[in-house]
């Protein structure tokens, strides 16, 4: 396992490696006070590690609750976070409550905004099950939805308190969903290690994944530590993004 600290606003670690699923409710344990989870899911991810994840956070004495939404980036809309910020409310989830994210960009976006707001502000655990989630999204407080006059308008720099990313999810990923993350490993390579470059252009996209993720993971830390709140360099990140929305449009 890889361990990553980031020190911004908040100080918070991103934890990378096989088989941490299984210690999320010891992790959630020794962040304190909790004593209800709300899992945030999508209809992909939460068949496929729900049932790990919530056996997991029982077994450290947490009650626990789920928000499963049907999988989609259309779905990171006004109407699914309102549902999301009732369904907390409903759950009677208090301020020292924790939710975890589990699953790709779109659902870190919509708990971790959602997180920025219930209660005026809760903390949260983003678990990554893509490879795009665990280098980029998952790393870094950027939070958002988008409203029907574009994309990502609407959110807040609201940081998780741990990152966990399991690099055996990456497993069930389908091809073309890792090789779409791979797009943003080319952009760390290109921005900032001409090695990690190199190992791409020799191997492709078969490469040490934990290495690689972490690798990664404290490129961003670097910019994240220095433009938390997106004033100058960390607009670098978006290199590839432009195209990127307009071909995925
Ligand atoms: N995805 C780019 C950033 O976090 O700034």
């Amino acid at each position: 396992m890889k361990t990553v600290t980031v020190n911004a606003s908040k100080t918070y670690e991103i934890k990378i490696g096989s088989g941490l699923l299984d210690s999320l409710g010891m992790e959630a344990a020794a962040l304190g006070k909790a004593a209800r989870i709300c899992i945030v899911s999508d209809s992909n991810v939460f068949p496929l590690y729900g049932r790990q994840v919530t056996d997991s956070l029982n077994a450290s004495g947490f009650t626990v609750s789920d928000f499963v939404f049907p999988a989609g980036e259309h779905m990171k809309n006004a109407e699914t976070f309102l549902s999301l910020l009732n369904a907390l409310a409903e759950m009677e989830l208090t301020r020292s409550d924790l939710l975890v994210a589990l699953g790709g960009g779109v659902v870190g976006d919509l708990a971790g905004f959602a997180a920025s707001c219930y209660l005026r502000g809760i903390r949260y655990i983003q678990i990554p099950t893509t490879l795009l989630a665990a280098v980029d999204s998952s790393v870094g407080g950027k939070t958002a939805i988008d409203l029907p006059a574009g994309k990502n308008l609407a959110g807040a720099f609201w940081p998780p308190s741990l990152v966990l990313c399991d690099t055996d999810t990456l497993r069930t990923l389908p091809s073309d969903i890792f090789r779409d993350g791979c797009a943003e490993v080319i952009k760390y390579a290109i921005l900032y290690d001409p090695e990690l470059f190199n190992v791409l252009m020799e191997n492709g996209i078969h490469f040490d994944r934990e290495s690689v993720i972490a690798g990664c993971v404290q490129w961003k830390r670097d910019v994240v530590m220095e433009d938390e709140f997106d004033r100058g360099l960390r607009m670098k990140l978006n290199l590839g993004h432009t195209i990127g929305h307009g071909v995925e449009a």
